[in-house]
This record gives structure tokens, C-alpha cells and sequence, in this order.
């Protein structure tokens, strides 16, 4: 069997198994969409939206492309988030990022890839931006899980300061924008403590979310010391 043919046996299995549960599931579907989510995400196959928080076909709309970015150029992530808030008048918009992203990395470590180099050029904008608080980990690899969650923190802004999401909060349409962490060595979700929900908010959510990674760089540091301290 090809690979394709593996996939469509595979489909023609799950299709079939979800009739069985719900016989109208597909009919019912196929007439209306009804997310409550946005969900932008990293395109990394090991991220998979609806599965990791355990939601059917038709509950979450998704966007996700490489470090879970937010451009305010990007006319694809731009027309998701239009359709998602104007259209389907979806409340609540999480950006998730997560541990061990190869995007992050890249653009951490400044390689040198081609093309995607110039599309990671966004998360060191937000390495640059935080490394004063990143420079207060000793160990690289708590710079990197740094890295990936102000990376989160800064796309949450974007989002907050898109035209779109402006526009929804002056007709006072109810939205709120999340941030949450994907651990991929257990399988859970962390949030971030930020949630945006009006112009107003923005700022102080923002502070609070990176404080609060500030303040995690302290009790790691002095967790360090201590731990070496007896050693000695
Ligand atoms: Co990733």
C-alpha cells in the first residue's frame, strides 16, 4: 500500500467510526460551522491542535505556520483571524506555542537556513527585545524554553493589535486573547497568564506575563546557587 492509500484506508476507518457514534455527525457538520476557538499555532507535527485539547471537527478554527508568528503583513494569518472574529464571532483566541520548537531554535542560534530565516527573523525580534531577561539564565536550554514563551507573549500583543481585533473591542464585541505553552514530553498545555481582553488590559497583561518569567529567573538562579552551594 502507498502512503497516500495508507491515509485514505486510515480515513475511510475514522470516517466510519465516527458515523457509528453519531450517525447525523457528518450531515449535521457539513451545514455550519461553530468554533469557539481560534487557535494559532506552530506548524511542528507533534503540535496538533484539535487532538491535544481533545476537540471534534467543527470546534476550533485553526491557523498555524512556523513559531506560531503574528505579522501585521501576513495576509494569511490576517484572513483567519478576519473570518474567525467577524464571521464566526469566535470569543476566544489562543496563540500556543511550545517546548523544544525547531523554529525558536533557528532563530535563537541565529542558523542559516534560506528562505525561513527571513520569516524567523520575528522571533529575534523578540529574542532582541527580551535578552536582557534572557542573559539572566545560566543554562541555554532555560533560555530556549524562555525564548519559546515570550516568543508566545509577543504574538499575543500582535494579535491584540491587529486592526481586527482593535475593531471587534471599539463595537464592543466580547473577544479575549489567550497565551499557552505545549510541553512535548508530557502532552500538557501551561498557561501563560495573559489574557487580553480589551485595549485597556493590554498593557498590564503584558507586563504581568513577563514579570512573571522574570520573576521565574530569580528562583531558578537561587535554586542554582543553593544547589551548588553544599557541593562545594
Ligand atoms: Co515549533
Amino acid at each position: 500500500m502507498s502512503a497516500i492509500e495508507q491515509l485514505l484506508a486510515k480515513n475511510r476507518a475514522w470516517a466510519a467510526e465516527m458515523v457509528a457514534a453519531d450517525p447525523t455527525f457528518f450531515q449535521q457538520l457539513s451545514e455550519q460551522q461553530t468554533p469557539a476557538y481560534l487557535w494559532i499555532g506552530c506548524s511542528d507535527s507533534r503540535v496538533p491542535a484539535t487532538q491535544l485539547v481533545g476537540l471534534l471537527p467543527g470546534e476550533m478554527f485553526v491557523h498555524r505556520n512556523v513559531a506560531n508568528v503574528v505579522v501585521h503583513t501576513d495576509l494569511n494569518c490576517l484572513s483567519v483571524l478576519h473570518y474567525a472574529v467577524d464571521a464566526l464571532k469566535i470569543r476566544d483566541i489562543i496563540v500556543c506555542g511550545h517546548y523544544g520548537c525547531g523554529g525558536i531554535k533557528a532563530a535563537f542560534k541565529n542558523y542559516k537556513f534560506g528562505l525561513i530565516d527571513n520569516w524567523l527573523r520575528h522571533v529575534q525580534d523578540a529574542h532582541h527585545k527580551h535578552a536582557a531577561l534572557l542573559a539572566t539564565y545560566p543554562a541555554e536550554e532555560d533560555q530556549l524554553d524562555r525564548l519559546c514563551e515570550l516568543n508566545v507573549i509577543e504574538q499575543v500583543v500582535n494579535v491584540s493589535q491587529t486592526t481586527i481585533v482593535q475593531q471587534a473591542w471599539e463595537r464592543g464585541q466580547p473577544l479575549a486573547v489567550h497565551g499557552l505553552i505545549y510541553r512535548l514530553t508530557n502532552g500538557l498545555l501551561q498557561d501563560l497568564s495573559i489574557c487580553i481582553t480589551s485595549p485597556e488590559t493590554l498593557n498590564e497583561q503584558y507586563e504581568h506575563a513577563v514579570a512573571r518569567i522574570a520573576a521565574l529567573s530569580a528562583a531558578t538562579s537561587n535554586g542554582r546557587r543553593q544547589s551548588i552551594q553544599p557541593a562545594g
